[in-house]
């Protein structure tokens, strides 16, 4: 008879799929860029060369072959921010303070809340691994924000010490009540993306808080030390 699941293997359960969840994302976002990105514009290019070399097409034809154009480059589009949202390429290419800085900015251009980043002390780079992680815990925390807070204000608070990382995110939204401590207990009330910061925070050995109240706001505080961990 199959052993029933203890809040141990449904912590490691969860680590696993956090791992192969990343790893996935990162295959579907570069095979997108590398086929379907490229054969999109392809398509475009073989239309636009045909239209500037053909003197042969009606005008209905002609303007068929625009709009089509037209919708191409709008797929095109889609796919890339698609593409862009799965693996966020400032990430690999700035570093986890330019993209966590290009989250909050989105969150004031594109959902109207007036996020506000602080940063203390000297930013340091991380081992990709960490950064990544450290950067999901954020976006999952800005998009819960955006998605259920009703805030109108969100702050991120950056704090690198000599050996340590802190990061804070505060938001004064509506609140949780009844808020679980512990992945598994996330887990157990179905808040996935709650339990999936807990885990990539353990998988860093580091140390997360949530505070929340109803009606008071949401604070969620993640604490790293360097060591090992800074590149
Ligand atoms: N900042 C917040 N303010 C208020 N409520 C929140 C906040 N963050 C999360 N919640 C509540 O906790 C629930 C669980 O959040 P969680 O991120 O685990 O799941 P989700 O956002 O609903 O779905 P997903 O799996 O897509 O993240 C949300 O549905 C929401 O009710
Ligand atoms: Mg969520």
């Amino acid at each position: 008879m199959l052993e029933p699941l203890n809040d141990e293997h449904l912590s490691f359960y969860v680590r696993q799929i956090t791992r192969a969840q990343e790893e996935e994302r990162l295959r579907i976002a570069r095979d997108l860029h590398d086929s379907t990105i490229q054969s999109l514009v392809a398509i475009s290019h073989d239309l636009e060369r045909f239209l500037a070399e053909t003197g042969q097409c009606d005008m209905p034809t002609v303007r068929f072959l625009l709009k089509l154009d037209d919708q191409i480059k709008t797929v095109l589009k889609e796919v890339r921010n698609f593409s862009q949202n799965l693996r966020p390429s400032i990430i690999d290419h700035l570093g986890l303070l330019p993209s966590i800085e290009y989250l909050v900015a989105e969150l004031r251009k594109k959902y109207q809340i007036a996020g506000t980043i602080c940063i203390i002390g000297n930013p340091c780079r991380f081992q990709p691994e960490v950064e990544i992680n450290l950067f999901r815990i954020a976006q999952e925390a800005l998009q819960n924000i955006v998605r259920h807070s009703h805030a109108t204000t969100a702050k991120v608070l950056m704090e690198f010490a000599s050996e340590k990382i802190s990061i804070t995110i505060v938001d004064d939204g509506i609140g949780m009540p009844d808020l679980p401590q512990s992945s598994t207990g996330f887990l157990k009330q179905g808040k996935l993306g709650l339990a999936g910061m807990a885990e990539r925070v353990r998988l860093l050995q580091g140390s997360i808080r949530m505070t929340s109240e109803a009606g008071k706001g949401t604070t969620i505080t993640i604490i790293l030390n360097k060591a090992g961990h800074v590149v």
